[in-house]
C-alpha cells in the first residue's frame, strides 16, 4: 500500500497521487505542493481548519484527547515540577537543562532585563488611557530599531541573542506598559530577584513602600506562564511565522503576534471573560447569557469557551481552574465571580448546544480570575498571555529559520471579484 493519496479531476479524468507524510504522533499530512502545477487548482480552507502550515517538534496537541506537550513533556508534569524560565530554555532547545545548564541560562537572561533608556520615552506618547496592548505592540516593534549587533537572522548565535534578548526584556516592557496607564514611576530590574519576581517587582513595587511578592503569588505567574507558554500554530503564532517567512526583523515578527493575540477570539478573550462576568453578575443571570451565546442573530459569544483544536476540555483550563481554587483558599479570597465561572461552566456543559458542538472551557476561562485574585488588571491580562507566549514565538520563529523548507509564505484565494472590463473616464460616468 503506497503512501500516497490520489486526487482525481473527475472534470478533466487528471490525477495526481499526492505522498503522505506521518509526524511522530497526529494525523498524517497529504503533501499537495505540486497541486496546482499539476492539477491547476488551489484547496480551499478559511481558518486552516485542515491545513498543516509547517513541521514543527516544538508543541503537540491533540484537540480530541484534551493533550498538550512541550517537546514531548506532558503540561500537567511541567506545570507541577517546572518552572516558566526552564520551560523557556526547553522550549529554544529541545531538552531540559543540566543544572549547570540551567544556571548559565539563568545568568544569560539576566543580563537582558533592561531596555535602553530611550525607549522609556515611547510609553509616553500615547494617551494615558492607551490599551496596554497597543503599548506593547508598539514597543517591541520599535525594539527593532535598536539591536544592530545581531540582525543576521541567518547566523544561530545571533538568533539565540535575540532569543534571550526577548525573553529577558518582555517582563520589563510588560510592567512600563502597567505603570505607564497608572501614573507609577519605572522601576529598573533587580537581578537578585527570580525571573517572576522580578516582573512583579518591576510592576507592582512603589517607591515609598518596601515591596516583597507573595511566594503565592509567584508560584501562581509561573504557573501560567507555562501554560500559556506556546501552543502550535495558533493565530498569534502563524502571524510571527508568516512574518518570519518574509525574514523580517524578529522584534517585529513578534510585535505582529502581539497585535494578533490582542483580539478577543485569541488572546484578548481572559480580559472578555471578566467582562462577561461582571455582566453575569449573578448566577441567575446564566441562562440568560446562555441563550444569547446560541441565538445567531446575536453576536454575543461566551467568552472562555470553545477552541478551534481542543474538542474536549483544554488541559490548560482543568490545571489552571484547580490553581484557582487553590489560590482563592490560601489567599482567604471569596471571589463571587469565581461561583459565577464555576455556575457557568457547570450549566453549559449540561446544555445540548455546547454539548453537541463540543465547546469547553478553555485556557482564557479561569486565568482572568487568578489575575484578578493577583490584583492585576484586566486591560493587563492579555500582557500577561503575551509575555508568556513571547518564548514560543520565538522559538518557533527560531525553528523556522532552519526549516529545510523555508521558503516566503503567500497563500493564494478564490476570486469571486468582477470580470475583465474597462476604464471609464469620469466624464463619462453616470
Ligand atoms: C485562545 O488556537 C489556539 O491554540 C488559541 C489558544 C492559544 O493558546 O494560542 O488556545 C488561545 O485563543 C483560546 C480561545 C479563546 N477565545 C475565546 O474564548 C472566544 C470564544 N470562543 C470562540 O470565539 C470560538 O470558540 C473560537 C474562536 C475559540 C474557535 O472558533 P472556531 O473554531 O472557528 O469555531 P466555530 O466558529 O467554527 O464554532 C463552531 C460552532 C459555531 O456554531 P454553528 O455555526 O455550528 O451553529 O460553535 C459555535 C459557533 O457559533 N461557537 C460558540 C462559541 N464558540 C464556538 N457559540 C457560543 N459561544 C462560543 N464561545
Amino acid at each position: 500500500m503506497s503512501d500516497t493519496v490520489t486526487i482525481i479531476d473527475n472534470r478533466t479524468g487528471k490525477q495526481l497521487n499526492c505522498p503522505v507524510l506521518q509526524g511522530v504522533m497526529g494525523p498524517p499530512v497529504i503533501d499537495i505542493k505540486h497541486l496546482y502545477k499539476e492539477l491547476g487548482m488551489f484547496t480551499y480552507d478559511p481558518g486552516y481548519g485542515s491545513t498543516s502550515s509547517c513541521k514543527s517538534a516544538i508543541t503537540y496537541l491533540d484537540g480530541e484527547q484534551g493533550v498538550l506537550m512541550y517537546r514531548g513533556y506532558p503540561i500537567e508534569q511541567l506545570a507541577e515540577q517546572s518552572t516558566f524560565l526552564e520551560v523557556c530554555y526547553l522550549l529554544i532547545y529541545g531538552e531540559l537543562p543540566s543544572r549547570l545548564q540551567m544556571d548559565e541560562w539563568e545568568t544569560g537572561i539576566k543580563m537582558h532585563t533592561m531596555t535602553h533608556e530611550h525607549l522609556s520615552r515611547f510609553y509616553t506618547g500615547y494617551r494615558y488611557d492607551a490599551h496596554p496592548m497597543s503599548i506593547m505592540g508598539g514597543v517591541v516593534n520599535a525594539i527593532a530599531s535598536y539591536y544592530h549587533d545581531a540582525t543576521d537572522i541567518y547566523d544561530a548565535g545571533q538568533r539565540l541573542m535575540t532569543a534571550k534578548r526577548v525573553i529577558g526584556k518582555m517582563p520589563n516592557i510588560a510592567s512600563k506598559c502597567y505603570r505607564y496607564a497608572i501614573g507609577l514611576p519605572f522601576v529598573y530590574p533587580d537581578n537578585s530577584l527570580s525571573y517572576i519576581e522580578n516582573f512583579m517587582n518591576m510592576t507592582f513595587s512603589k517607591p515609598s513602600e518596601k515591596y516583597k511578592p507573595s511566594p503565592v503569588a509567584v508560584r501562581a505567574l509561573d504557573l501560567l506562564f507555562i501554560l500559556h507558554a506556546d501552543h502550535e500554530q495558533n493565530a498569534s503564532t502563524s502571524t510571527v511565522r508568516l512574518a518570519a517567512s518574509a525574514e523580517t526583523n524578529p522584534f517585529a515578527c513578534i510585535a505582529a503576534g502581539i497585535a494578533t493575540l490582542w483580539g478577543k477570539a485569541h488572546g484578548g478573550a481572559n480580559e472578555a471573560v471578566i467582562k462577561m462576568l461582571e455582566e453575569i453578575e449573578h448566577p441567575r443571570n446564566i441562562r440568560k447569557f446562555l441563550d444569547r451565546a446560541k441565538d445567531k442573530d446575536d453576536s454575543f459569544r461566551l467568552m472562555g469557551f470553545g477552541h478551534r483544536v481542543y474538542k474536549n476540555y483544554d488541559p490548560r483550563a482543568t490545571i489552571i481552574r484547580k490553581a484557582c481554587h487553590e489560590l482563592l483558599g490560601e489567599m482567604g479570597l471569596n471571589q463571587p465571580m469565581f461561583e459565577i465561572a464555576m455556575e457557568l461552566e457547570r450549566i453549559a456543559l449540561e446544555d445540548g448546544y455546547f454539548i453537541e458542538r463540543k465547546l469547553y472551557p478553555n485556557v482564557d476561562f479561569y486565568s482572568g480570575l487568578i489575575y484578578q485574585a493577583l490584583n492585576i488588571p484586566s486591560e493587563m491580562f492579555t500582557v500577561m498571555f503575551a509575555l508568556a507566549r513571547s518564548a514560543g514565538w520565538v522559538a518557533q520563529w527560531m525553528e523556522l529559520m532552519v526549516d529545510s523548507d523555508f521558503r516566503i509564505g503567500r497563500p493564494r484565494q478564490l476570486y469571486i471579484g468582477k470580470e475583465k472590463r474597462d476604464y471609464i473616464p469620469i466624464s463619462q460616468r453616470s
